[in-house]
């Protein structure tokens, strides 16, 4: 251990990680990063293949991203959002509304977590302002994550995040029994009508008392990149339609180009009530997010609501004091510039297909890995049950990391994440390391 390292894990408690482990694994003390590679004060680069926890989508230190950061923190870098405006947060809302046709108004948080309530309580804020009291609950998928704020926590699935807390968190219908699949050619991506009945049951069951289904669309990052089938989600969406209830699109993780298009939500062709959206939306530079909504939501908390509005609720009180923040906000207008007009979709597709191929390699070569599987720029894959410990992996990770490779499996689960601006050759190293790291462990 060096001495900044000796340092930190004094003075530092880090997020997700149990402590003494960086006692025997101490953290990379990171000097710069660039495109795909992360650099260390020893001038060790490691290739980031997690997009450091799944944000960083147009790499490190993107040069168009500086500029624009300069030329915005050179004017001014942060007033209240509240009763000012500026250029770059109104041309940032149209741009985010103008992607996703249906959707009509933008609202901004600092960070995933945020979104996800602030969605969550204006669903169930606007159903107080229709009068439709009865609808309090929320309705979410097995496995699945949307963050670790205590509502986010709640309608989140995950026990290893959520069971130490549950004396503060609110009760969440689960639906059970989701057609998962390896990729878009399972023929269930197209009809999952065998799952659909049983999970209509559990649907109907709760119609009346639901104000919202939030779920993360296509797949589930936290649950072990579980992926499923877009017919899944489009029956989901015709049924929340149908019964008056909203659905909440957590496109934290995989907005913005993450699943092979700019929304997951865009494989089943559906438009929510709500989208969140953080990490890719500023490439990972600063904390920022957005919910985006139609006006129908909107509408209901404007001066020209229906009659039984009820009167002194018209105004969303979720004042974060960053609230769409400047810096934040110049950042995501550079990101969506770049997404929506000058990057190589198709080639995005064919780069998708070569990191899949690249997975099947490592496991043909290593025999370790199972349920190999792929959708746009996340491939993943499990260790064998027989063959997988946590000691192992956690020596996995540090074998990787060693090697080149920064890798963080969930579970049993490894999966590659890298920047969507990654090249082939690039591709290739992660491949190597991660073959040779699996190979010297299991
Ligand atoms: C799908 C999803 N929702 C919400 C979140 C929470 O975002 P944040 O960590 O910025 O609070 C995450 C973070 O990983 C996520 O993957």
């Amino acid at each position: 251990m060096n001495p900044l390292q000796r340092k930190d894990l004094e003075f530092h408690w880090h997020p997700a990680v149990h402590m003494k482990s960086l006692e025997k694994y101490p953290p990379f003390v990171v000097r710069r990063a660039s495109g795909c590679f992360i650099e260390g004060i020893d001038g060790r680069k490691v290739i980031d293949g997690i997009s450091s926890w799944w944000c960083k989508s147009l790499g490190h230190n993107h040069p168009r991203l500086k500029a624009a950061l300069i030329e915005q923190v050179s004017q001014f870098e942060h007033v209240i959002g509240a009763t000012t405006t500026n250029e770059t947060i109104i041309a940032l809302s149209e741009k985010l509304v103008k992607l996703f046709p249906g959707m009509s108004k933008a609202f901004y948080a600092g960070d995933g977590s945020s979104a996800i309530e602030i969605a969550l309580k204006m669903s169930l804020h606007s159903r107080i302002n229709r009068g439709e009291h009865k609808r309090t609950k929320f309705l979410a998928l097995a496995q699945g994550y949307h963050g670790e704020t205590c509502g986010a926590l709640s309608v989140s699935h995950l026990e290893t995040f959520k069971s130490v807390y549950s004396p503060i968190l609110f009760d969440c219908i689960v639906l059970q029994g989701i057609p998962y699949l390896n990729g878009s050619s399972d023929p269930l991506w197209n009809d999952c009508s065998a799952y659909w009945d049983s999970i209509e049951e559990t649907l109907e069951k709760n119609s009346d008392s639901v104000t919202a289904l939030i779920l993360e669309p296509i797949v589930q990052g936290a649950g072990n990149m579980r992926m499923y089938s877009q017919d899944f989600l489009g029956k989901l969406r015709a049924w929340t339609k149908a019964h008056n209830i909203h659905l909440i699109a957590d496109e934290i993780m995989t907005g913005l180009g993450r699943t092979g298009k700019m929304f997951a939500c865009e494989h089943a062709k559906i438009t929510p009530d709500f989208i969140c959206l953080s990490k890719g939306l500023t490439s990972g530079w600063v904390p920022f997010s957005a919910v985006l909504t139609t006006n129908d939501i909107y509408d209901c908390f404007y001066d020209a609501a229906p009659a039984q509005m009820n009167p002194g609720k018209e105004t969303f009180y979720h004042s974060h004091t960053y609230t769409g923040n400047v810096l934040g906000a110049r950042l995501a207008l550079e990101t969506l510039t770049i997404l929506s007009n000058d990057f190589n979709w198709s080639l995005l597709d064919e780069k998708a297909s070569y990191m899949l191929r690249s997975l099947y390699d490592v496991a043909h070569e290593t025999d370790v890995l199972t349920n190999i599987r792929g959708i746009g720029m996340i491939a993943a894959a499990d260790i064998k049950d027989h063959l997988y410990t946590f000691e192992k992996m956690e020596k996995m990770i540090h074998a990787a990391f060693q090697g080149g490779a920064l890798l963080r499996p969930l579970g049993k689960t490894i999966y590659w994440l890298p920047p969507l601006i990654i090249e082939n050759p690039e591709i290739d190293h992660l491949r190597e390391i991660t073959k040779r790291a699996l190979l010297s462990v299991f």
